[in-house]
């Protein structure tokens, strides 16, 4: 019934973007690539999507500095404070901190030290609708890599990308680490390394950076050169708890309740006016049908605390594929208060389980008038924000509109790219699972480049995990998408990330 009453959501929302699309006023001549401009109404304001301006591509055998394949890079990005530029010449500069998971894991989980990279970009936008070819293409967005920090928690102690089979117990804050722990996921106890598989990232204006992780699921503050700050434990209802009421962070198997097995914190983002981190869940709770009524956590962290304040709490509904799965969420990004980018998406594409994506979107959410459950028995696993799927008739959820497709034909054509068959680099990876936002510029205040990456799991015939040569068997690039979007609202926020006020 749920499934079938949102496919029926989607298909009116498709219906309003073509009646609005024609509603809309022609595009400027320097915005020709919106011919297939689609735009949506979201709480009285409208979005546009312009179309795709421009693509990137890193070769999946690039190797970093440390000597390993520098892989999945898209699990998380962020645009470095103060290095966004304009040039006169009509293409834009910046330096992109980006972020991989936990190293080439498709076999087991390794040793992978946590890490964040450096990349220098040039965007030289691409409006035109004549076709590029693939290797033209790839100079609207050139990236050149810099270097990498690797991180470090407690007493310098390296992290690990092992799966959590271990917890190390609570502890006060002293000394040098002056904010207290929480019990900590650990490799093993024999190897008292924090586990971390890295999603969300910000980079905030004094070097520092928040990191998201899957196993807590946790949120963790760096210094700039990655030694561990402090550690934010969500609620309860969101721990992962095994049958007896312990805590197992284990990746491997589904708790009793809390967030399902590698369906941790995914995305992450800051209202940088407010100093509002908001996190959100991968998908729902065990407890919560583990389908799409996930959960946005908001936190004050306008002061470094052992415990900084949770202020609220609502429930996003992810979009449902036509078989009832869920569309799980890989990243959201704010856009003005109440209002957030949410990138959703199947597993097709390449690298992924098949070649014809359905659904890839960077989506747009309001929490306007969604219910704020923060402090609730809802914050307990005992009490179900949506027993067995079902949403409790006490909450009303974020309203969630359809927005950019990024497997719009048309658009993936001018830049040599497609979906489907045939399964080779020109079709759109499988797993993006990033977003970044930066001004047009004067001429259009509401108009924003949307940075999207993919995550390519290390696939490369030609890899290095560990020092350690690899064949995946199979090649998939690094795949950048930048698409221009006019989000009326968003620009104090992106102006503000980005150290333009
Ligand atoms: C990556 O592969 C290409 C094409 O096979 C090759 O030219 C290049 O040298 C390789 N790079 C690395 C770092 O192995
Ligand atoms: C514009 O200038 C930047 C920075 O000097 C340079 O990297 C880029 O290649 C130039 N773009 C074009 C299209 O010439
Ligand atoms: C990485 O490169 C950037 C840009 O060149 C530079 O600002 C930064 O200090 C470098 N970081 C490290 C750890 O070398
Ligand atoms: C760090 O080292 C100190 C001193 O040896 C020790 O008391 C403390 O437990 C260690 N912390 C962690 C998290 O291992
Ligand atoms: C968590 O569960 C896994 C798999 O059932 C088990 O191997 C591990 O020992 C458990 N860890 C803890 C801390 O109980
Ligand atoms: C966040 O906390 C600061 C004090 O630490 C307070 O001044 C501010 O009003 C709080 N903001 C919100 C949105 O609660």
């Amino acid at each position: 019934m749920l499934s079938l009453s949102y496919r029926l959501t989607l298909h009116i929302f498709a219906l309003l973007q073509l009646s609005e699309a024609l509603r809309i006023p022609r595009a400027t001549p320097a915005q020709t690539a919106a011919t297939t401009a689609v735009s949506v109404s979201l709480g009285g304001v409208t979005y546009v999507n312009q179309g795709l301006v421009g693509f990137g591509r890193i070769p999946s055998n690039f190797t970093e500095s440390t000597g390993d394949t520098l892989g999945g890079i898209g699990s998380a990005i962020a645009i470095k404070y103060g290095s966004w530029q304009e040039r006169a010449n009509g293409s834009f500069t910046g330096t992109l901190v980006v972020q991989p998971d936990r190293g080439f894991n498709v076999i087991t989980t390794i040793d992978y030290q946590a890490r964040r990279h450096e990349l220098q970009f040039v965007l030289s936008p691409y409006y035109n609708s004549t076709p590029l070819t693939f290797a033209a293409a790839q100079t609207t967005f050139q990236l050149t890599y810099q270097n990498t920090t690797l991180e470090f928690e407690r007493n310098d102690t390296k992290t690990s990308g092992l799966d959590a089979t271990a917890i190390r117990a609570a502890m006060a804050g002293a000394g040098t680490n002056p904010l207290a722990d929480p019990q900590m996921p650990i490799a093993s106890t024999a190897e008292p390394h924090l586990s971390v598989d890295a999603e969300g990232l910000i980079a905030n204006a004094d070097g520092t950076y928040w990191t998201s992780d899957e196993y807590g699921p946790y949120i963790y503050l760096f210094t700039g050169d990655g030694h561990l700050i402090q550690t934010i434990q969500p609620p309860a209802a969101i721990l992962p708890f095994d049958s007896n009421g312990n805590l197992n962070f284990t990746a491997e198997v589904d708790p009793a309740t809390g967030r399902a097995a590698n369906q941790g914190i995914e995305g992450l983002t800051i209202d940088p006016a407010t100093s509002t981190l908001y996190a959100i869940l991968q998908s729902a709770t065990i407890q919560d049908g583990a389908l799409q009524y996930t959960r946005l956590l908001a936190y004050n962290v306008s002061e470094l605390a052992t415990a900084v304040p949770l202020i609220g709490e609502w429930i996003v509904p992810l979009p449902l594929s036509s078989k009832g799965k869920v569309e799980a969420t890989s990243e959201i990004h704010f856009v003005s208060p109440g209002v957030f980018l949410c990138l959703a998406r199947d597993g097709n594409g390449h690298g992924g389980s098949g070649d014809n994506i359905k659904y890839k979107h960077a989506d747009l959410f309001s929490i306007a008038g969604a219910t704020d459950i923060h402090g609730t028995a809802f914050d307990t696993p005992e009490t179900p924000a949506a027993p067995g799927g079902v949403l409790s008739p006490d909450i009303i959820p974020a309203t969630y509109v359809s927005f950019v497709d990024y497997a719009d034909d048309t658009q993936l054509a001018r830049f040599g790219l497609h979906n489907g068959d045939p399964d080779d680099n020109t079709l759109v990876d499988a797993k993006w699972e990033s977003l970044a936002l930066a001004p047009v510029g004067d001429s259009a205040p509401d108009d924003f480049f949307l940075f999207t990456a993919s995550d390519n799991d290390f696939l490369s015939t030609q890899g290095v995990s560990l020092g350690v040569p690899f064949d995946a068997g199979e090649d998939v690039d690094n795949q950048f998408l930048v698409f221009r979007v006019t989000l009326p609202g968003a620009a104090v926020g992106v102006q503000t990330a980005l150290g333009l006020m």
